[in-house]
């Protein structure tokens, strides 16, 4: 009894030890780091017990104000320190400088601007290499107070401050920058100096901000530099024979007029310049174009420099160019000429202008290029040179006029992998047919595994027409009245998997989906198919959107084919009926089943001789046996009426040939 209790008063002194400094200490450790994020914290906790050198101090999303030296006291061996999200308005001037091993110093979502109206300096960051200062509300020359001496910084976050304008003092502290971030600012201007003097430089992002003009860009050592969504009217290199190391420019969202002027020398890997309102790829426009603008105040110079650098029109040389985005612009006409040093480009975006005329030659045969995006033009003509875009896999053609091409134009693609050719007006050669007839070859293409041609006004599926195209994926859809006979997709037994012929108006379809073994995807939505006897033996389909159709029922051996493989299964919007269709109803209860569409999938049953609709899930016995009541009801009275009929044929029957008997008897 008595050790009993003493080894009860030893677990709960042992439970007292552990509990006692949790209360003062409500942060949690974990070897060097220090958690005491998300606590509502006003101070810094005092008392902590603390590792012996603390590497990470996370205090974020406190409501913590002024940041006192005293209260840092204990952390002095601090490598990183997180105050995101507090409210602090002071730091003590000097604070961070017996920090001797601070390197990460993150200060976003605060409220630095009412500290920078002091007007005094927080001091040294003698070793920070990483300061976030974002969403302080920090206007201009208010970023100086932090920067002012910080040798080692080299990562820098103004993003979301409401600067407006870079002195070319502003980074005279922090000469070590690598990374400066001064996305969605209010920037209108950069004084000339700015970054020059940062000779290590090598990220720079600039975007969502207001600047409207870069003239004479001259930061050699810049990787990346990031425009996108400003509003420059355009960008120009100065005129200089230095190597520059730039490899990402984006400037993608803003109202540039006429192609860049780039470095002459360069490694450029990747420009992005969609949704611009660029009207050609010459890097300026006639002249008496170039008055009209200055002179409507659209385009400014800078100082006397002439607006166009570019001399002759001389296109440049992108001879490292992977990837280059001209969409959503204005472009008209692009000579084959303007890809001829482009020797190393894999993706070409040039969706969405004016193009009218495409051609690829081999001046320019564009031999890298995996990925050619020309969808949404006007295009009507396209050729492709011979021995031209020998590396090309994707092609997106969707969205033009196209009617007629070079029949066999995408055959001598050797490695097209990709065909989408919607919405246009093609039409498809039955396989072998000769180069005259008016459409496209799509058969013997032994790449080819994705074709699109949904919205083609497509009038026929030529037998075989895909025949030698190993097909993965084919989209025939929106094309209503097509004429899709037995063995328009024979040869893509063994390869096709997915299958659409959703909008079709299909009324009948005449296909053994058995024979196509590895099909698990197929689409007949939207048709007016009355019937799916698709397979005439096992079915490997693993979702099939049958919905707004006019299915009245799905035979049982139809059912049987598909339920070994069946996974989703769409039915909504059929007249489907409650009492004819026992299998399907039976497959739709099953839980391995996905029917997604299950609130839209209805039927209807009889009811006092007036249909009536109500969802498949909700039928009962009793919607079809009252049927069968009925029908029970008028058998019996047929039976019974048939029954008294004979009993009555046969007792008149005997009655008479006893009279007869009678009668004879009489005679007799
Ligand atoms: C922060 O400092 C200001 C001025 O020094 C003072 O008025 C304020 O009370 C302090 N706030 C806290 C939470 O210590
Ligand atoms: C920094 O450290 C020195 C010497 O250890 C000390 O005199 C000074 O007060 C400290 N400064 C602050 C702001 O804590
Ligand atoms: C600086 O930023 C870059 C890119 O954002 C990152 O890769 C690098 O690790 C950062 N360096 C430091 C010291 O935080
Ligand atoms: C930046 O450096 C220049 C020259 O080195 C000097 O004139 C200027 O005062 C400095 N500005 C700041 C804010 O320190
Ligand atoms: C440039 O900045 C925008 C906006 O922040 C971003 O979406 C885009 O990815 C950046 N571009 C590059 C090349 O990093
Ligand atoms: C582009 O420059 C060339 C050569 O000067 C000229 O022939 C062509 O018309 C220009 N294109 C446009 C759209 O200005
Ligand atoms: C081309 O650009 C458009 C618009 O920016 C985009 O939607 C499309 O996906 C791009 N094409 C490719 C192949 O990436
Ligand atoms: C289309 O381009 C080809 C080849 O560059 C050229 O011969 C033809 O005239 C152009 N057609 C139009 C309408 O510009
Ligand atoms: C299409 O281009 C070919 C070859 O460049 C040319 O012969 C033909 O006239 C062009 N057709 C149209 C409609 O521009
Ligand atoms: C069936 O498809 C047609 C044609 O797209 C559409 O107009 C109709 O609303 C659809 N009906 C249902 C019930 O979804």
């Amino acid at each position: 009894m008595g050790t009993r209790l003493w080894i009860l008063m030893l677990v709960v002194n042992q439970v007292a030890a552990f509990r006692r400094p949790a209360e003062d200490l409500p942060c949690q450790v974990v070897h060097e780091d220090v958690d005491c994020s998300s606590l509502s914290l006003r101070r810094v906790p005092a008392h902590l017990q603390m590792p012996a050198s603390v590497h990470l101090l996370d205090l974020s999303q406190n409501l913590l104000q002024n940041l006192t030296a005293q209260e840092l006291l204990a952390f002095s061996s601090v490598r990183h320190l997180n105050l995101h999200a507090n409210k602090i308005q002071f730091i003590q001037p000097g604070l961070f400088q017996n920090m001797s091993r601070l390197e990460v110093l993150d200060l976003s979502d605060n409220s630095l601007d009412l500290y920078a109206t002091l007007k005094t300096y927080i001091g040294p960051l003698s070793s920070v290499r990483h300061l976030d200062l974002s969403g302080n509300g920090l206007f201009t020359d208010m970023s100086d107070y932090f920067l002012s001496d910080a040798p080692l910084l080299a990562n820098l976050s103004l993003d979301g401050n409401s600067i407006t304008k870079i002195s070319k003092d502003t980074f005279n502290g922090s000469q070590a920058l690598t990374n400066i971030d001064l996305h969605n600012n209010v920037i209108i201007e950069i004084e000339e100096g700015a970054f020059e003097s940062l000779t290590g430089l090598s990220e720079l992002d600039l975007s969502v901000n207001s600047i409207s003009c870069i003239t004479d860009f001259n930061l050699v050592q810049l990787k990346t530099l990031n425009l996108s969504k400003n509003s420059l009217t355009s960008f120009q290199t100065i005129d200089s024979d230095l190597q520059f190391e730039l490899l990402y420019l984006d400037l993608r969202e803003n109202k540039i007029l006429y192609f860049p002027v780039l470095p002459q020398r360069n490694k450029l890997m990747y420009l992005d310049l969609s949704r611009n309102l660029l009207r050609s790829v010459n890097c300026s426009g006639p002249l008496e174009e170039l008055e009209n603008l200055k002179a409507s105040g659209y385009l400014f110079t800078d100082h006397d420099k002439p607006l166009c650098l570019c001399v002759n029109q001389r296109h440049q040389d992108l001879p490292r160019l992977l990837y280059l985005d001209l969409s959503y612009n204005q472009l008209k006409a692009i000579p084959s000429s303007f890809f001829s040093s482009m020797v190393s480009l894999e993706s070409l975006n040039i969706s969405n202008n004016c193009l009218e005329n495409f051609s690829v030659d081999a001046e320019s045969p564009l031999n890298s290029l995996k990925t050619l995006d020309i969808s949404y033009n006007n295009l009507q003509n396209l050729s492709f040179g011979e021995n031209t875009l020998a590396a090309l896999e994707v092609l997106h053609l969707q969205g033009n006029a196209f009617s007629t091409l070079d029949a066999g134009i995408f055959s001598r693609l050797p490695n097209i992998r990709s065909l989408h050719l919607q919405e246009n007006l093609f039409s498809i050669c039955p396989p072998l047919q000769g180069p005259t007839y008016n459409c496209i070859q799509l058969s013997s293409i032994p790449t080819l595994s994705y074709l699109y041609l949904s919205e083609n006004s497509l009038m026929s599926i030529p037998s075989g027409a895909f025949r030698g195209s190993p097909l993965l994926i084919l989209d025939l859809s929106g094309n209503p009245d097509v004429d899709l006979g037995p063995s328009s997709l024979s040869g893509l037994e063994t390869s096709l998997a997915h299958l659409s012929l959703r909008g079709n108006q299909l009324q009948t379809l005449a296909v053994d989906f058995t024979l196509f073994r590895k099909l698990k995807t197929l689409d007949l939505s939207v048709n007016r198919l009355t019937g799916v006897s698709l397979w005439s033996g096992d079915s490997s389909v693993e979702s099939l959107n049958l919905q707004n159709n006019s299915l009245v029922t799905l035979a049982p051996d139809t059912v049987f084919a598909l339920q070994k493989t069946l996974k989703i299964l769409y039915v909504g919007s059929n007249p489907l009926s409650c009492c004819g269709n026992p299998y399907l109803l039976t497959l739709l209860q099953q839980d391995r089943l996905d029917v997604p569409d299950i609130t839209a999938a209805t039927c209807w049953y009889t009811r006092d001789s007036e249909s009536v609709e109500i969802s498949v899930s909700a039928v009962q016995q009793e919607h079809c046996e009252s049927v069968d009541r009925k029908v029970l009801w008028i058998s019996v009275i047929v039976v019974l009426a048939l029954g008294l009929t004979l009993v009555s044929v046969v007792s008149l029957k005997l009655c008479h040939s006893k009279t007869h008997g009678f009668k004879r008897g009489i005679k007799a």
